[in-house]
């Protein structure tokens, strides 16, 4: 049993967030027990973080494991920064120890960052996506995990066989999708680009037929689209994915900048789900994601760090590149933290477990050090989102565990704290 008394900022809908100062919350085998006012009679005993705020883990619903170590290696486009940087990179990972460490690696800087789920693309090699289970399982993480698949136009040294990329898709579906109730196994066609019309129509098969999750990209740069039409002899990028069958409400395509109407249309019938990367789009100069028009058209949006793409792993920092992005839409803090919590929750079908501060749902939360002490609550939201990637974080705990606890932040730093 925990209990820590501290300010809670908890999401109830992608408008509204509650802070609730001086609260006591509770957790007891992995789930959130109690969550309440703080009472003297009662409370002697709590923990007292009143130096901090405690908010839900923070989710990231599109990221590359394997990229982790070139963030920040610049090329101005798509296309050139895969081959230059990209594919080398994750080359590297066909080889077991340097899989398992990059995975560690990895999984440290999520929870030193305050992300407690994640999405991820491993490296096209079965000893990666295996090195990234067996790392994420022993570290407790929570994650949906994939090995990419690429069976052409590509480096040899990453190109898969078809069938073998099919056979290990499957084995490691059947080996982790049910394996732990943190994990899950996601099928991870790459993008368009590099895979066969075969190895697409295989993913949409088993997917349907296994209820499985789908990653993968769409739309991404303008030479990206112009290739997939040309190669595919469709109409549209999306057309390619849904007639293979890829479109499900399990589906989660990142980017998807340079959409027409009736793509969206199409997206919006199948439930699918989008995730929006602004930092990655900055970098990349891939364009703006249409977020208010996907919006409208009622599809559901999560946000996503796209590292290597995307400079860092705080999702924190990626809440503000949201709101910097839209250049004529301003994202309020309220739905940008929304959005890193409950809402990539719903996007992953996992609001009933996680994503906010409830009694019975999992106890997945970070404590951040406030800087300064709180002068009213009004305004934590904003500072969250726009300078919240500065703040200290001091403990990150998954399902009640604890998977990050910083050193040296261990007594109240604010005069007036009694
Ligand atoms: N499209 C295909 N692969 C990738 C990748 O690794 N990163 C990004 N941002 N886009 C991609
Ligand atoms: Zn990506």
């Amino acid at each position: 049993m925990r209990k820590i008394r501290t300010t809670l900022v908890n999401p109830l809908n992608r408008d509204r967030l509650e802070i609730l100062g001086d609260h006591v919350i509770s957790c007891q085998a992995g789930v959130i027990s109690e969550k309440r006012p703080y009472d003297p009679a009662l409370d002697s005993d709590c923990e007292d973080r009143r130096d901090c705020v405690l908010l839900p883990g923070l989710i990231d619903v599109h990221t590359h494991l394997s990229q982790y170590r070139i963030r920040g290696l610049f090329e101005p486009a798509l296309f050139p920064w895969l081959d230059k940087h990209v594919y080398p990179a994750e080359a590297r990972s066909s080889d077991p120890a340097y899989a398992r460490g990059i995975a560690e690696e990895f999984f440290a800087a999520l929870f030193a960052a305050g992300t407690t789920t994640s999405v991820i693309f491993t490296a096209p090699f079965e000893v990666s996506c295996q090195k990234a289970f067996e790392a994420a399982s022993q570290m407790g993480a929570r994650a949906y995990i994939g090995m990419s698949l690429m069976d052409q136009n590509c480096p040899g040294q990453l190109r898969q066989d078809t069938d073998n990329a099919i056979a290990l898709s499957k084995d490691l579906f059947q080996r982790f999708d049910t394996a732990s109730p943190l994990l899950r196994y996601i099928l991870t066609p790459r993008f368009a680009v590099s895979c066969s019309s075969r190895l697409l129509s295989w993913v949409g098969s088993f997917a349907a037929d296994n209820a499985a999750w789908i990653q993968t990209h769409l739309s991404e740069n303008e030479e990206e689209v112009s290739f997939v039409r040309g190669a595919f002899k469709t109409g549209t990028y999306t057309q390619v994915y849904q007639e293979r069958g890829l479109l499900t409400p399990r589906s989660i395509f990142a980017h998807a900048i340079h959409l027409g109407e009736a793509e969206m249309g199409i997206l919006a019938s199948h439930r699918c789900k989008l995730a929006y990367c602004p930092d990655s789009n900055f970098f990349l100069k891939s364009g703006e994601f249409p977020y208010r028009d996907i919006s409208l058209h009622g599809i559901d949006i999560g946000i996503g760090s796209d590292v290597a793409a995307g400079t860092t792993p705080n999702m924190l920092y990626h809440a503000k590149m949201a709101n910097f992005r839209q250049s004529a839409h301003p994202l309020l803090p309220a739905r940008l933290i929304w959005h890193l919590t409950l809402g990539n929750a719903a996007l992953l079908g996992l609001e009933d477990r996680i994503g906010s501060l409830e009694r019975g749902k999992e106890a997945d939360f970070i404590l951040l050090n406030l800087p300064k002490p709180l002068d009213g609550e009004n305004d934590l939201a904003s500072e969250l989102c726009f300078c919240g990637h500065e703040y200290q974080l001091r403990e990150t705990v998954i399902a009640g565990r604890t998977v990050f606890l910083s050193s040296g932040l261990s007594s109240p730093r604010h005069h007036g704290l009694t």
